[in-house]
């Protein structure tokens, strides 16, 4: 069976109710010409609005995050269960700007995948390097790290749960994205190093997003790489003909 194409759009904290309903409705005109599977990811706020908008529709809604705790005192946080109830079995974890702004480390992430796993939902999980990593050469020992550290305690069968999405940190909002062939790069060793911590079936199946400055004017290049099985959209996803182009690259 080969891996799903997957083309995500992770909205961050963008849209209030009226604009959200409003790309919601302009989405759902637009026609998937391609086989990737589309999910956008609203702020947490607006999720139930967007299940209720996109009923009957195959694109699918997405958290953005989640607290690794069932319930209990975390002011402000959701958790699992809450986002399940609306009808969304698919997270976002691990993203850069959640490690950055509130220190969420591997160690934690380790525990809000359980969490999501337990749940029964699909995780997108985020890692990538920062600039100076790759400038002195780390970038692959950052990301081997990243992995390990908050997803190499999962049995092979629980890796079916798992979307992985590289996003360079240095390529996010910046218009810097990485080269076609830096992708593919990161890609296969990433894929490899599954491949070796699990097998190859395990390895072969995990689809593997790119993340940073995906744009309708490289991600056909961008996705044409083997190992690339498709994309993790920040500010393109914003608007629907950019997002729909980005998918139709397929
Ligand atoms: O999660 C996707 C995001 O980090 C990428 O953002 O704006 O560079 O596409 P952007």
């Amino acid at each position: 069976m080969s891996r799903k194409h997957i083309v995500a759009g992770n909205w961050k904290m963008n849209k209030n109710l009226s604009e959200t309903q409003a790309l919601l409705t302009a989405l759902k005109e637009k026609k998937n010409t391609g086989d990737a599977q589309v999910i956008v990811a609203p702020t947490s706020i607006n999720l139930h609005a967007a299940v209720t908008a996109l009923n009957g529709s195959d694109i699918q809604v997405a958290a953005q995050n989640m607290h690794q705790a069932e319930s209990g005192a975390y002011t402000g946080e959701i958790s699992a269960s809450m986002i399940d109830s609306i009808g969304i079995n698919t997270v976002i974890l691990g993203h850069s700007e959640r490690r950055a702004y509130f220190h969420e480390d591997d160690a934690l992430l380790a525990q809000k995948v359980n969490t999501a796993i337990a749940q029964g939902f699909t995780v997108i999980f985020c890692f990538g390097e920062e600039l100076e990593d790759r400038k002195n050469g780390k970038h692959f020992d950052v990301v081997e790290s990243q992995l390990k550290n908050a997803l190499f305690h999962l049995t092979a069968s629980q890796w079916s749960h798992i979307v992985l999405a590289y996003e360079p940190v240095w390529a996010i909002g910046t218009g810097e994205t990485a080269s076609p062939d830096q992708a593919q790069e990161m890609h296969a060793f990433i894929r490899s190093t599954v491949g070796t911590s699990y097998d190859a079936n395990t390895a072969d199946q995990v689809s593997i997003l790119y993340g940073g400055s995906v744009k309708p004017g490289n991600a056909k290049e961008i996705f044409s790489k083997p190992d690339v099985d498709g994309g993790l959209i920040g500010g393109a996803s914003l608007k629907a003909d950019d997002f729909f182009e980005i998918v139709n690259a397929f």
